[in-house]
């Protein structure tokens, strides 16, 4: 609305999320023209940084050729709408700076809204919504107010439940968005997409045309400088809780009545809640773990730690789209290349009329979503060889984002979560019920898993597919992985 304007207050603000995602992709939206005309950027940090320094971020986010470096003008006109105060968000009048700041840059005549971004670590979430509660800093006064909420959100289900409670404590759940930033990966949307704007597959999603499901989010990278965080989070709470059962919901989820954000998320809550648990006891038969090897190297990390960089599990959905439909999950670090897949396998042809031998050995039909990096779309379905008897053989059908949207630039994440955050969209936000839900189907698993009478991780090579176990996991169940974005 013109007669408003906006702050976006960055708690954070010297971190790493910030400069190397929220600064960027902040950079790009204005370069868009999506933050308005009267935007303003507050960057909040117990550092001494100066106002310039949070500016470097943002003036290095233009990582585009096409906008960078940006004209003088361009510039100056953003780097005026940056700001940096102090602010300790533990102690009690540790937001008088940031007072001084929103008085000076809030005109007192216009309802000023703001968005509030914790990007901090996640023991300071609670304390910061209280502080910003007792500075009456969540009131909706003509004007809204909104915060966004990092993750981890809790390290369980008692401590998300927790975190829940303080928040709701000084914010209203509408004003709450849990960022997931899977969510606002274009090929994510894609999916969602693909699934309820395209009507011929649909009829093949479920366990009438599906044998299984296979999510896979390899990283090449290991842990770096983040054994503090990492070596208390490990795969299963850093990838799996977060990111791997958002694919899933997405996946599984029954068709929305509407694109909104409560109809959107009803139907992930309730297929989360329809995931079958896997008791602690049971985690080491539904689950397998590794850990790469040279981890307990890493500085910081203790020499007898146990967290897993890998972990594969599988879950089962009981409701009747899904009933005896295996999901395979797996993830970590360290491995041979970065890719996200989802690989959809369908059941074998009911009956062969081909005779055995000539057809070869016929794989079934497999749809494979590659999320990142080679996006796109693989359907692979049997095809005669030509000039052959009766040869068969596996041929793709291809869709890649590259060809068809002519190597338009995919934005970051961040960037379409943080438009959203200031558009009151919460779609591909977090709820706090299914926050609650994804911790209720890992913490049993972690229980299980981190049991130390049970086995350890098992150690697998840097630059590997991870853990020799994790292959025989799915053969135990007849099945083995399948990438088809990297052409495996
Ligand atoms: C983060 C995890 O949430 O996601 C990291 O904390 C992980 O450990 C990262 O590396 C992966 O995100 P992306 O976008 O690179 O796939």
């Amino acid at each position: 609305m013109p007669d408003q304007t906006t702050t976006i207050v960055i708690f954070g603000a010297s971190g790493d999320l910030t400069t190397h995602k929220l600064a960027p992709a902040l950079a790009d939206l204005y370069a868009k023209g999506r933050l308005g005309p009267d935007i303003q950027i507050v960057g909040v940090s117990r550092t001494d940084m100066t106002a310039d320094e949070f500016r470097a971020s943002f003036y290095e986010g233009f990582g585009d050729e096409s906008d960078f470096p940006p004209s003088p003008d361009f510039w100056n006109n953003l780097a005026d709408r940056v700001h940096s105060c102090y602010g300790d968000v533990t102690a009690p009048d540790g937001l008088l700076d940031l007072q001084r700041v929103l008085a000076n840059i809030e005109s007192p005549d216009r309802p000023a809204n703001r968005l509030y971004y914790l990007a901090l670590a996640p023991f300071l979430f609670a304390p910061t919504v209280a502080t910003l509660g007792r500075a009456g800093f969540q009131k909706e006064d003509g004007c809204w107010r909104r915060v966004v909420v990092e993750k981890p959100f809790g390290v369980n289900l008692q401590t998300a439940h927790e975190l829940n409670e303080a928040v709701h404590q000084v914010f209203a759940e509408h004003q709450v968005y849990r960022i997931d930033h899977y969510l606002g990966k274009e090929t994510v949307q894609n999916l969602l997409v693909f699934r309820f704007a395209n009507a011929i597959f649909e009829p093949l999603w479920s366990r009438n045309y599906i044998d299984n499901i296979q999510i896979t989010v390899a990283e090449s990278v290991s842990i770096a400088e983040r054994a503090s965080y990492y070596d208390r989070a490990g795969v299963l709470r850093d990838m799996f809780q977060s990111h791997l059962l958002q694919l899933l919901a997405v996946v599984a989820m029954e068709p929305p009545s509407t694109f909104e954000a409560d109809t959107l998320r009803n139907e992930k809550v309730k297929v989360l809640e329809s995931v079958r648990h896997i008791p602690a006891r049971d985690a080491s038969l539904r689950a397998v773990h590794g850990q790469y090897d040279g981890y307990l190297d890493e500085p910081g990390v203790p020499p007898d730690s146990r967290t897993p960089t890998y972990a594969a599990l599988r879950l089962d959905i009981d409701n009747w789209r899904w009933q005896g439909v295996p999901f395979y999950l797996r993830s970590g670090k360290a491995l041979s290349e970065k890719h996200t897949e989802v690989l959809i396998q369908f059941r074998r042809p009911p009956h062969l009329i081909f005779p055995q031998g000539s057809s070869g050995d016929i794989t079934s039909n497999t749809l494979s979503i590659c999320l990142q990096p080679n996006e796109g779309v693989h359907l692979e379905f049997q095809a005669k060889t030509p000039d052959s008897l009766l040869d068969l053989r596996p041929v793709n059908l291809e869709f890649h984002y590259e060809d068809s949207f002519g190597g338009q630039e995919i934005p970051d994440a961040y960037e379409r979560l943080l438009l959203d955050a200031l558009n009151g969209d919460a779609s591909l936000f977090i709820r706090s019920d299914e926050i609650e839900q994804s911790w209720s189907i890992m913490d049993p698993l972690i229980e299980g898993l981190s049991d130390p009478s049970t086995r350890p991780p098992e150690i697998y090579d840097l630059g590997t597919e991870g853990p020799f176990s994790a292959d025989d996991f799915l053969a135990r169940d007849g099945r083995a992985w399948l990438s088809k974005c990297l052409g495996g």
